[in-house]
């Protein structure tokens, strides 16, 4: 087994060029002015079945004689998206899709991988078909008019395939044809101090000789905030605007610790149910399903998130395939009916041991709801607080001034005396 697929990789390896450079892609518009340039290395490993029934990986790398396929298009007023596809091998290829988000950034906002498995270059004794993966969400982004540079390497793993991609810069929505002079530079880049090492010891189920290393997970950006609603028989029963971030803790084999943190997309699809004793909210996006059940405590009149369900694919390198684990004692988001609950600051909602919600900039209303808009705020504690801050420094300041002041009045007094008695 192990031969054979050395056998096979050093085939592939010698035909499609050992050496890893970078390979480099322009898209231009129909006037031929440039819009994308992306250079990068890419390794892949792809998981596929044999005829004898068993699953080998192949790992091969994007072939520097892989091309811009004509489908590729620039961001137009109608079509604002950019996209770049690379076509190589007997009909493989890779799309990915820039957006433009919050007026200043770019980012790669979807990969999509299509695999010829009939390809028996690339993948010997497979069964063959074709193996389309997309995944959603990189950490790809830059601002505007800039490059954006990375030469570490980074891993980006779907089911079956998982790739590196290293000595990575791409300018997306190229202005005038040139390519800025400016660059982001990737976080991965600069350093160990800005990629927060996320790797934790888990309280129960580990010997405490647990090896605990650094892995340099990719720093979480926060989620973007999505708009849900849900509507029932007797009108809507929930209206929500907030950003989601799951935070997944699993082990590797090896014993060591680590946690994935995932932004659920603004436009994960959306589903729910209003009955009297509860609303549901249900978001889901790729193999993630997140459901968010809100109870009402009709003698003291709040509304408040009562349970949690989470499920979830881990990274390949976890013991454990998914997650999927549930909380119904919650005690969070609480308000009065009729009102919304509002929080800018970020909120930790421990689910188990294992995972965690993290909400940012919500505001959100369950049960009554008139209008289709939000009910008379209340804010969260954390924010109350935050407001406290000023308000406190600012007594503080009036304090001393009072202070010195009157220190300087008594010291006034007690020279003037000090005269009299002279
Ligand atoms: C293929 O590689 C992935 C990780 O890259 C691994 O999870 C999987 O078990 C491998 N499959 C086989 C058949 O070796
Ligand atoms: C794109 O390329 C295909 C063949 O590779 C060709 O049939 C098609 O006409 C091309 N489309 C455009 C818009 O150039
Ligand atoms: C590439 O992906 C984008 C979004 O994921 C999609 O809209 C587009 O049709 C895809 N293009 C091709 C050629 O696969
Ligand atoms: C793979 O081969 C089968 C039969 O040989 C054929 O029906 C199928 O269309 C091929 N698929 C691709 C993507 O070439
Ligand atoms: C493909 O499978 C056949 C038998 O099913 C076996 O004899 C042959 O060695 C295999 N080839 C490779 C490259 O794995
Ligand atoms: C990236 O990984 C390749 C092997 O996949 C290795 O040769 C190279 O040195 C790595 N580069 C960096 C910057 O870690
Ligand atoms: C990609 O490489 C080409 C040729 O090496 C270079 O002209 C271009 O500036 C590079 N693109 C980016 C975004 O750095
Ligand atoms: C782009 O070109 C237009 C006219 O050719 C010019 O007015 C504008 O300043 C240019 N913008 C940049 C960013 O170079
Ligand atoms: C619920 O109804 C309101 C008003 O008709 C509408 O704006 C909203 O999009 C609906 N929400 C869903 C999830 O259908
Ligand atoms: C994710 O969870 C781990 C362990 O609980 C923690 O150390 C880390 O700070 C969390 N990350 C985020 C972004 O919440
Ligand atoms: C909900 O309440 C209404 C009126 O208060 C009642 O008619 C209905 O039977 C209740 N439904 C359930 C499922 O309890
Ligand atoms: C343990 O496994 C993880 C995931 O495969 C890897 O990142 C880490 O470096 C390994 N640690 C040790 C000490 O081998």
């Amino acid at each position: 087994m192990a031969g054979r697929s050395a056998v096979g990789f050093l085939l592939v390896a010698a035909l499609l060029g050992f050496l890893q450079t970078a390979a480099s892609f322009q898209v231009k518009d129909s006037e031929g002015k440039l819009c994308l340039s992306a250079n990068f290395s890419m390794r892949f490993t792809v998981e596929f079945v044999t005829k004898s029934s068993k699953k080998q990986n192949a790992s091969f790398i994007l072939p520097t004689e892989a091309s811009v396929m004509n489908v590729s298009s620039c961001g137009n007023k109608l079509k604002p998206e950019e996209i770049l596809v690379v076509g190589f091998g007997k009909g493989h290829s890779l799309n990915m899709t820039f957006e433009k988000k919050e007026t200043s950034r770019y980012v790669a906002s979807a990969l999509v991988f299509k695999f010829n498995l009939n390809d028996s270059l690339l993948f010997p004794n497979s069964t063959g078909g074709e193996l389309t993966e997309e995944m959603e969400r990189t950490d790809i982004q830059a601002d505007l008019n800039t490059k954006y540079m990375c030469h570490s390497n980074k891993s980006i793993t779907a089911e079956k395939v998982s790739v590196f991609l290293s000595n990575v810069a791409i300018e997306a929505y190229v202005t005038n044809g040139t390519l800025s002079k400016k660059e982001t530079i990737c976080s991965e880049d600069k350093g160990p101090t800005i990629s927060p090492v996320i790797t934790t010891q888990l309280p129960t189920h580990i010997p405490s000789t647990t090896v605990v290393t650094t892995t340099s997970v990719p720093p979480s950006l926060k989620p973007e905030v999505g708009h849900y609603s849900v509507n029932g028989s007797s009108g809507m029963c929930l209206l929500a605007s907030m950003g989601l971030q799951l935070n997944l803790t699993y082990s590797a084999p090896n014993k060591t610790v680590l946690s994935k943190v995932l932004n659920i997309p603004p436009n994960a699809v959306s589903s729910g149910k209003c009955d009297n004793s509860t609303v549901t909210l249900n978001l889901s996006s790729g193999s993630t399903n997140i459901s968010l059940h809100f109870a009402q405590n009709s003698s003291t009149e709040k509304y408040f998130l009562h349970g949690i369900r989470i499920t979830a694919d881990l990274p390949s390198e976890a013991t454990e395939k998914n997650i999927s684990v549930a909380n119904n004692s919650l005690s969070a988001l609480k308000a009065t009916i009729g009102k919304s609950y509002k929080c800018v600051a970020e909120e930790i909602i421990q689910v188990s041991n294992k995972a965690a919600l993290n909400i940012y900039n919500v505001q959100v209303q369950a049960f009554k709801i008139s209008g289709f808009k939000f009910g008379a705020v209340e804010e969260c504690q954390l924010d109350e607080n935050n407001m406290l801050i000023p308000i406190v420094v600012g007594a503080a300041l009036a304090g001393l001034v009072l202070i010195v002041l009157i220190a300087y009045l008594i010291g006034r007094k007690r020279s003037h005396a000090g005269y009299q008695t002279i």
